[in-house]
């Protein structure tokens, strides 16, 4: 009694058991349910991949439409609702309305309270899924003045985002095919990763017994940093400022100064030492995405291709192991799409909810379930006696 590993961080803590997502961090490997996550990205679409990281089968046809039939029937959301958005500034972070947002669904479905109920359970999980697009896209039109749009639900998911961040009223625009294609795969390469710092949030909250909604908005609000999902807005910022590709090796000198604070965004991941294989296919897909939208001499594009290529042969990221992960071509891609880039981080926190819900509703399954509490290494003063405000 009273020992324990000293372990700040949690570099070297295993906190829990999961069959959901695997990562060889040496490899560059990511598999989903044994899946690889390549052959998803290609194959698969984000509405199966969900399927997959909940149930941890792939869905047969009839259990595919099934769910996404289960999903559609949740994706609207509460009227009153609009009385949330109505109470921020226009100019507010969307990120900040979103986890207020997520987190008071509780407050419209007090069966999510219930977690011991497994139908309870599974329900709050599929409107999580469903609902959270919905949200994402309102924060936006709210940031922009437009009116909200309702999602359609002969739409795939990611085609309903869309269509829901930039139709209008007054014209008959669809979202083309290649960009849909493209933010499909966003939301497949971010929907889990095993324990990283939100979903470790979303555990350690859940454990408490606390519902699911308020589970999911404390990883929502734990994911917004930059030093994890903030990583893709605070990565295209710092491409804009760089500019111009002579620029870079100033901001690579910046980077390896131990007197500078800053750092490469979008480089460098605690768990994988080679190239994150999210990265590599976001490259293709920026590829495909520029090319479609003839913005391939964009300058910031420009900058990304020539920064990796130099970080990638310089001494210090090579002896250090730093390479660029998810967030480094994320930004690049949602940019050229017309994406503002404080909704980057809510798309990454739309995709995430799929493996927040399904990591939330392995842990809540178990028998043996305890509450998260770790310990700490104590540095302050030794026990002392009160002294009365007037002898200090
Ligand atoms: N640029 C320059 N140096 C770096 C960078 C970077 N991006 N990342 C790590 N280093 C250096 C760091 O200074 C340290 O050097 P030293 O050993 O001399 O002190 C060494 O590499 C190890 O870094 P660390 O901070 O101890 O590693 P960590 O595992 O605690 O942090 C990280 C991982 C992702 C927070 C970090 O690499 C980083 O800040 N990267 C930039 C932010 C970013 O892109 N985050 C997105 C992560 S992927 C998406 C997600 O999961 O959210």
């Amino acid at each position: 009694a009273g020992y324990f590993t000293y372990d700040p961080g949690y570099v070297s803590t295993g906190a829990c058991e999961s069959k959901i997502t695997y990562i060889d961090g040496e490899k560059g490997q990511l598999l989903y349910r044994g899946y690889p996550i390549e052959q998803l990205a290609e194959q698969s679409n984000f509405e199966e991949v969900a399927y997959l990281l909940l149930n941890g089968e792939l869905p047969s046809k009839e259990e595919y439409e099934n769910f996404v039939a289960k999903i559609n029937n949740h994706t609207m959301v509460h009227q009153q609702m609009m009385n949330f958005f109505n109470g921020f500034r226009r100019d507010a972070h969307p990120m900040a309305i979103m986890v207020s947002v997520v987190g008071a669904l509780s407050a419209f479905y007090h069966d999510s309270l219930d977690i011991n109920n497994p139908q309870h359970r599974d329900i709050s999980a599929l409107r999580l899924i469903a609902k959270v697009p919905t949200i994402a896209a309102m924060c936006y039109r709210y940031s922009v003045g437009h009116p909200f749009v309702y999602p359609d639900n002969d739409m795939s998911l990611a085609e309903n985002f869309l269509n829901m961040m930039f139709s209008m009223p007054t014209n008959d625009w669809k979202p083309d095919p290649v960009l849909v294609k493209a933010m499909d795969r966003i939301f497949i390469l971010h929907a889990d990763h095993e324990q990283n710092a939100s979903t470790s949030t979303v555990r350690l909250a859940g454990s408490s017994g606390a519902n699911p909604f308020a589970a999911i908005a404390s990883g929502i609000a734990c994911l917004w940093g930059p030093a994890h999902g903030g990583a893709n807005e605070a990565c295209l910022n710092m491409l804009r400022e760089i500019g111009d590709v002579s620029r870079i090796p100033e901001f690579i000198e910046r980077a390896k100064d131990k007197n500078d604070p800053f750092r490469l965004m979008g480089f460098g991941h605690r768990v994988y030492k080679n190239f994150d294989p999210r990265a590599k296919v976001m490259r293709e897909s920026a590829h495909e995405v520029l090319d479609l939208l003839g913005k391939h001499d964009d300058p910031i594009f420009k900058v990304a291709l020539e920064l990796e290529k130099i970080a990638l042969e310089d001494e210090y990221f090579i002896e250090k192991k730093l390479y660029p992960n998810v967030d480094f071509y994320s930004g690049v891609i949602l940019d050229a799409m017309g994406i503002p880039t404080n909704m980057f981080t809510v798309i990454f926190a739309l995709a995430r909810t799929v493996g927040w819900v399904s990591q939330w509703h392995e842990m809540i399954g178990e028998d043996d379930r305890r509450i998260g509490r770790p310990r700490q290494l104590y540095t302050g003063a030794t026990e002392r006696d009160y002294v009365d405000i007037n002898k200090r």
